[in-house]
């Protein structure tokens, strides 16, 4: 079963017919909501809002952990993680989506890992590739199949948040191939790999990042806002098609 993470601007998915909400309690605590299960043209598919239905949950605080696990518990065999960012690179102004295809961990003191010690053997996951180069590919399909523009590829940093970057760590990001920033990546991806999980991103660019685009002095969050919304009504169609295939 596919399942998608929603985030900022996508707390619950257009074209849903819900069946059923659960809610799952994990040896790691509570995700942050009930799962909701329904389908789309038929297709299943879970639905999980990161930041709970009422957008509470700051980035550092998600319990990633629990989120992953319930989904595993499900059966879930996929995920699209829909995030949205800070564009750095001069092609990725606020309504670009983009399919990141590696990341870089700027996230510190979250629970990043289920082989924290106790009685199980310690595992190192290979992380060369972060997301799934078949789900990104079928993702890729989804968004040619309705004509949506994206971005195939990109380098998503992941910083820790809740406050946005200064423009020097957005330098430094830039400087060390990160071409987006987003709060919410990591340690999701990494948890979703040692569960054994398929995951891949569609970032959806809500702003430029501290220090880029026109506004040099600070982050208008508010300017591009129909940009954003128009942006995530593309998502919702490249979803709908994502779940055919
Ligand atoms: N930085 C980090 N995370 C974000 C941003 C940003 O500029 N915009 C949306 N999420």
């Amino acid at each position: 079963m596919l399942a998608i993470i929603g985030g900022t601007g996508l707390t619950r998915l257009k074209n849903l017919q819900i069946s059923h909400r659960q809610v799952i309690r994990t040896p790691y605590g509570e995700p942050s909501g009930a799962l909701t299960f329904g389908s789309i043209n038929d297709h299943h598919v879970v639905f999980l809002a990161r930041h709970g239905y009422g957008h509470t949950i700051p980035p550092h605080e998600i319990n990633y952990r629990a989120n992953i696990w319930a989904l595993a518990e499900q059966k879930v065999k996929r995920v699209v993680a829909v995030a949205t960012v800070g564009g750095i690179r001069d092609d990725m102004p606020p309504g670009t989506i983009v399919l990141p295809d590696q990341l870089i961990d700027y996230t510190w003191g979250r629970k990043h890992t289920f082989f924290d010690g106790g009685d199980k053997p310690v595992t190192h996951i290979d992380f060369t590739e972060p997301y799934c180069p078949q789900l990104r590919a079928r993702i890729l399909k989804a968004a040619k199949a309705t004509k949506q523009k994206v971005i195939d590829g990109g380098v998503y940093a992941a910083t820790q948040g809740p406050r946005l970057e200064t423009a020097a760590e957005i330098n430094r990001i830039a400087d060390d191939g990160g071409h987006l920033v987003g709060m919410t990546g990591m340690p999701e991806a990494s948890l979703a790999r040692e569960l054994g999980i398929s995951y891949a991103p569609i970032s959806v660019v809500a702003n430029w990042a501290a220090g880029r685009g026109d506004s040099k002095h600070r982050i208008d969050l508010s300017a591009a806002e129909e940009v954003f919304l128009e942006a995530i009504e593309r998502v919702h169609r490249i979803l709908e098609s994502l779940v055919k295939v």
